[in-house]
């Protein structure tokens, strides 16, 4: 990092200054007798901003599978235009805490999940049934990861089993893969009461876990569903409809963020656009669009 040279226990400070920076908690962490604030102290060791990058390979060509005409009742769009749009968004500023001496050397996805125990870290643990960890290949080229987990979540012990869930299935096998293929995380691991959003200081204490298994998997291509896992991942507060559909580089995987299942399911008029996305990504991956034989 760019704090390199500084005593070890100034480097550590700096580190969580630019961790709570990029929680967007910094405030709270101001110097009060310096009035210093912990963002200029982040600033001063940030690196440049994460940009979004343009894909090098066209989006497919390939249309819809019935798969995903019939699950997600696809209209037609224009597709290349918005491939390699470029525009700059206000991310992360900096290495993260996790970055910067959070790396856990020889780590491994059950090491992860030992870690988090039998989770109290968050008052998420008060009203959960089962940890959701996330499910799926652990070499995946591909990870999707969601908000956290809902009712059916909770009570099954896996990520998307849920309607979401199902809507998530039949996206996954309109892009040729299964379930299997692909790992499914999400940025909680427990349950928020009544579906609410995760507050932010639940997203801090749960998100190095997420963090972690990314770092393990090292996928090609890390899709975020919804506005809470673009926004973790990605440090911004923008809403997602600004960058959905855009490429970034996240610690060396590309990252593209579209629309939730469940936003789908309330909003069917956007499929459209999440599979213009997904195609975005099979395109990356290499991937056909499944064929689906006519009935
Ligand atoms: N929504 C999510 O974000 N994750 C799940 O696991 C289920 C629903």
């Amino acid at each position: 990092m760019s704090g390199e040279g500084l005593p070890p226990e100034k480097e550590r400070v700096a580190a969580w200054l630019v961790y709570f920076n990029d929680l967007r908690i910094g405030g709270f962490y101001r110097n009060r007798a310096g009035g210093k604030s912990s963002a200029a102290a982040a600033r001063k060791f940030a690196s440049p901003a994460p940009r979004p990058v343009a894909v090098d390979k066209p989006p497919a060509k390939s249309p819809p599978s019935s798969a995903m005409k019939s699950s997600l009742a696809t209209k037609s769009q224009p597709q290349a235009a918005a491939a390699s749009k470029v525009t700059v968004l206000p991310v992360a500023h900096g290495p993260s805490l996790f970055e910067a001496f959070e790396r856990v050397p020889n780590d491994t996805l059950e090491r992860i999940r030992a870690d988090i125990g039998d989770c109290t870290r968050c008052r998420l643990c008060e009203a959960r049934n089962k940890i959701v960890f996330g499910v799926g290949n652990p070499r995946a080229d591909l990870v999707f990861v969601g908000e956290g987990p809902g009712r059916d979540e909770d009570a099954q012990g896996e990520p998307f089993v849920g309607r979401a869930g199902k809507l998530l299935t039949d996206m996954i096998k309109a892009m040729s893969l299964e379930r299997s293929d692909v790992y499914i995380a999400n940025v909680v691991k427990c349950r928020p009461p009544e579906n609410r959003t995760p507050e932010r200081d639940e997203i801090a204490t749960c998100s190095p876990f997420l963090l972690r298994q990314l770092e393990v998997i090292r996928p090609k291509v890390i899709v975020c569903l919804g506005n809470v896992a673009a926004q973790s991942l990605l440090g911004t507060n923008k809403s997602i409809s600004h960058f959905r559909g855009q490429w970034f580089d996240f610690r060396g995987s590309r990252l593209i963020a579209t629309y939730h299942p469940a936003y789908l399911l309330r909003n069917p008029a956007a499929k459209s656009d999440v599979w213009t996305d997904l195609k975005k990504v099979m395109a990356v991956l290499g991937l056909k669009a499944a064929r689906i034989p006519k009935r």
